[in-house]
């Protein structure tokens, strides 16, 4: 019987057959080969790639992280650590003083003018920008120099991925390293006003009436869920394409449930213009989605608020679309009360 290679052998091998096949394709429909710059493509494949090599993107990528363990040392585990939230830090930081839209997107550009163009401290630009470096995110083609990598020049384009990551680092994080003080203080309580969530933003209030109590906060949650519905996993393509929606009615009206500031509405509308759509949600965030409505707003699609813990007004709708709305983990009357509103 032949001996299985060492695990690290078997990965590396992986890594190299997964690579050769994703290029040799690039190659062959003449796509921009992976690189870091700028201009780069923002997908490793092209939409039409078959499905095969997609596949092959995600065993390389398995790979990669399953090699990365086991080449570190159990000394490396911690200072790795260490690096995934100082780069969060920065990305936050980078972001939030609009570093990114100061970088002309194909030049570099001198510590020096982009530290007076974003009205920062140069010495703390110097210190912060390459620790987003290590991530890929920026790079230094001189000492004094900084420029946009692809990663970066994807975010200084568009404000969706700039909100996620403000909202990952001034909510999602923090809310995680609560979660040992939220297990100490009430073990495992269902209650949505005693969670790491309060403790991390310092309100007794459960998730979405602090949303719904900090218009700030809740126009920053709905960027987030705008940009979420980009990833791979959540996007929107699987909502368009695992649904026969051409099959419905012309003129039926799809009802957007908890539907957020309209992004899947939005994007369904286009897609499909012989449906309306009516997006559902608490007073404050529809007053965000009519503030941030397009010019001229689209007739097929309307905002008005709704509890949909309470009865559903529109009745004899083609579809109720209940997206990502429920969230009670562990809470199943929540999850029924939600959904009786919708099909008695
Ligand atoms: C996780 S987001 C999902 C948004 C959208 N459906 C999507 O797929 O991206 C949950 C949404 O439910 C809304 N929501 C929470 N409680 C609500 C309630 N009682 N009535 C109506 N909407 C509510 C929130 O404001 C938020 O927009």
């Amino acid at each position: 019987m032949q001996k299985e290679p060492p695990l690290l052998q078997s990965l590396a091998a992986s890594i190299h057959a997964c690579a050769q096949s994703i290029t040799a394709y690039c190659d062959e429909v003449h796509y921009p080969q992976a690189s870091f710059e700028p201009d780069a493509p923002s997908t490793l494949l092209p939409s039409t790639a078959p499905q095969h090599l997609l596949d092959a993107q995600e065993t390389l990528l398995e790979s990669v992280v399953q090699l990365q363990h086991l080449a570190f040392d159990v000394s490396d585990f911690l200072p790795c650590q260490q690096v995934y939230y100082q780069q969060l830090s920065a990305l936050q930081w980078l972001c939030h003083f609009d570093i990114l839209s100061h970088i002309p997107p194909t030049m570099p550009v001198t510590y020096t003018s982009l530290a007076s163009l974003a009205s920062v401290p140069e010495p703390l630009l110097r210190r912060i920008a390459p620790m987003a470096i290590t991530a890929a995110f920026l790079c230094s083609p001189s000492p004094n120099h900084l420029a946009h990598t692809r990663l970066s020049a994807a975010f200084a384009a568009d404000p969706a991925l700039r909100d996620w990551l403000l909202y990952l680092a001034s909510a999602s994080a923090p809310t995680a390293l609560k979660l040992t003080e939220a297990t100490e203080r009430w073990e495992e309580t269902k209650k949505p006003e005693v969670t790491a969530y309060g403790l991390a933003m310092g309100t007794e209030l459960g998730f979405f009436e602090h949303l719904k109590a900090d218009p700030g906060r809740g126009k920053e949650f709905a960027g987030y869920m705008a940009a979420v519905g980009k990833s791979k996993g959540v996007s929107l393509d699987h909502l368009i394409n695992d649904f026969d929606w051409a099959s419905l009615p012309d003129g039926g009206v799809v009802v957007d449930v908890g539907g957020s500031t309209g992004h899947a509405s939005r994007t369904l509308a286009q897609t499909f213009p012989h449906l309306r759509f009516i997006v559902q949600d608490t007073p404050s965030t529809i007053a965000t989605a009519l503030s941030q409505q397009p010019s001229p707003p689209s007739d097929r699609i309307t905002y008005t608020p709704h509890d949909f813990f309470t009865p559903q007004p529109v009745r004899n709708a083609a579809i109720y679309l209940l997206r990502a709305i429920l969230l009670a983990p562990g809470n199943p009357a929540l999850v029924s009360d939600s959904l009786m509103c919708h099909v008695q």
